[in-house]
């Protein structure tokens, strides 16, 4: 699904935000990325969703290399991503139902599948009693499944989340690691950054990607879930 091999990346301004990192991430895997603020977590999601390219090193991510004169085919390979933004990106005046629905028009769903998906989205996110609410009026949490249920109504691929237990208490942040979680099958992958780490210290079989400085070392972690 993912190949990552000796990748830098240095912004513009001369910070060095990921500094020679290899990564392997299979079709059907779990992966916490953990760290520290400024760690470099939201800088490697953005090179696999192509929304930065590789100062040095290459990035693979289902056969398509990520890179600046690739973009047309970037275009494509982000139609089976789903991305789930920590400042979730709701558009505000639209209801749950609707949300969902925009962020899956420009995919290749007919008008009816369009609808579908969503319904099935929400319901999956356990919010199809608020489908007709207005985003605003929702409480963090309920968005926060609004925003992940837009994400699996593009029926992706892979599932990328940063940190999505953002503002959430305990049990609420449990519960949506768990439904991202349970979007990996046999030929989806789900990528989660998050602080917390204290949530993923006993699950098993999965792969965890520790960030400190722009290095990472990972723990592919098997045993029964
Ligand atoms: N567009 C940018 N231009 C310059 N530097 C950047 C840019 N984006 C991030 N950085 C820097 O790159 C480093 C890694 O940032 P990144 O956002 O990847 O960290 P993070 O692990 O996601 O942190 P957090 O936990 O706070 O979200 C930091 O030093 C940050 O200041
Ligand atoms: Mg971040």
């Amino acid at each position: 699904m993912i190949e990552v091999k000796e990748v830098s990346l240095r912004y513009r301004d001369g910070t060095l935000a990921l500094n020679n990192i290899n990564l392997t991430v299979g079709d059907n895997e779990l992966v916490y990325i953990t760290g520290p603020s400024g760690s470099g977590k939201t800088s490697l999601l953005k090179l696999i969703i192509g929304m930065e390219y590789p100062t040095s090193g290459t990035v693979k991510v289902m056969g398509q290399e990520i890179s600046e004169e690739k973009s047309d085919e970037l275009r494509s390979l982000r139609k089976k991503i789903g991305p789930v933004f920590q400042e979730l990106k709701l558009v505000p005046g639209r209801s749950a139902m609707e949300n969902v629905m925009m962020g899956i028009r420009f995919l290749d769903f007919s008008g009816q599948e369009i609808r579908r998906n969503a319904a099935d989205a929400l319901e999956k996110v356990g919010l199809s009693h608020k489908a007709d609410s207005m985003v605003e009026n929702l409480s963090w949490g309920e968005a926060q499944r609004v925003s992940i249920a837009r994400a699996i109504a593009r029926k992706p691929r892979l599932i990328l989340a940063d940190e999505p237990t953002g503002n959430l208490d305990h049990d609420n942040a449990v519960n949506i690691l768990n439904i991202l979680a349970s979007f990996k099958q046999k030929d989806t992958s789900v990528i989660i950054a998050t602080h917390a780490t204290h949530l993923i210290e006993n699950q098993k079989n999965v792969t965890i990607v520790r960030m400190n400085q722009g290095s990472i070392s990972v723990e592919k972690r098997g045993g029964k879930e």
